[in-house]
């Protein structure tokens, strides 16, 4: 017994070491390759409800003078991958995108070229719970799209978006969940999520981002917010079928 110690704690520590070259190296990659295409779908089926949830950016009144004026906006999006989101926002936006792999720089940009009315203002590889190159109070509109699921901390990105939000600030969200409803459903996102899942994809199909946002231990004034199902028809998206859309202000 004493003897097979060492090569237990051998093995052991070369798969830690394994996991942890995938989680920092591979994975970003392998998700902005080969993830990516899956996400353009879920767009292409999400686009018009999307529209409809973002449709009010477009009324609101920048927090700074100048740029109230001009009739322009300061928009920080957290994860913003690929860029799917540029299409909702209205002319004059300011846009600053806070993203924590860097293989989406490139795509990000090629996308912004299609949308020339918004002028891009820095693109941080970073954390959203860290956004340390973000002042306090500075920001009018922050969006997540399938972003919560991926943070280390929600409550800490939570706690950061409030922070960047200028008083009166929105932040527009649309989160899968978990399940709402059927008990099955709910077991196996559990069960992939703590055994590969979150490790392959760095995503938890269970987190409970609704309830954490509406308990409202991060600070917001008011959060309307709404639990639907998306119309994507994968049979395998039924586990990211639960989701939740809503504005919090600050
Ligand atoms: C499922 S993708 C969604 C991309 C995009 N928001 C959309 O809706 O198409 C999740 C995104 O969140 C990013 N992400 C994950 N954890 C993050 C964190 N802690 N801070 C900032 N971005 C993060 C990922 O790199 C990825 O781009």
């Amino acid at each position: 017994m004493s003897s097979l110690l060492p090569s237990v704690m051998v093995g052991s520590a070369i798969v830690c070491l394994v996991i942890k070259y995938y989680n920092s190296h591979i994975q970003p990659w392998f998700f902005s390759k080969v993830y990516n295409p899956s996400l353009a779908v879920y767009h292409v089926h999400c686009r018009e409800i999307k529209r409809k949830h973002f449709e009010s950016i477009k009324d609101h009144k920048s927090a700074d003078p100048e740029l109230r004026k001009k009739g322009a906006l300061r928009i920080l999006e957290i994860g913003p991958g690929p860029g799917y989101n540029f299409e909702f926002y209205p002319p004059n936006s300011e846009l600053t995108a806070v993203e924590v792999n860097r293989f989406f720089e490139e795509q990000f940009f090629e996308k912004q070229a299609d949308h020339p009315h918004i002028k891009m203002e820095r693109f941080v590889v970073g954390f959203a719970e860290d956004m340390k190159d973000v002042p306090d109070n500075s920001v009018d509109i922050v969006v997540s799209t399938m972003v919560l699921c991926s943070v280390r901390s929600v409550e800490g990105a939570l706690k950061e978006v409030h922070r960047v939000l200028a008083p009166g600030g929105k932040y527009y969200y649309w989160e899968h969940i978990r399940e709402f409803k059927h008990f099955w459903i709910r077991l196996v996102q559990h069960l992939a999520t703590y055994t590969f899942y979150d490790l392959v994809f760095g995503c938890s199909l269970n987190r409970r981002s609704d309830e954490i946002i509406k308990a409202n231990k991060t600070g917001y004034s008011s959060v309307e917010q709404q639990r639907f199902r998306t119309p994507f028809s994968n049979k395998l998206f039924v586990f990211h079928s639960a989701h939740v859309k809503g504005i919090a202000t600050k």
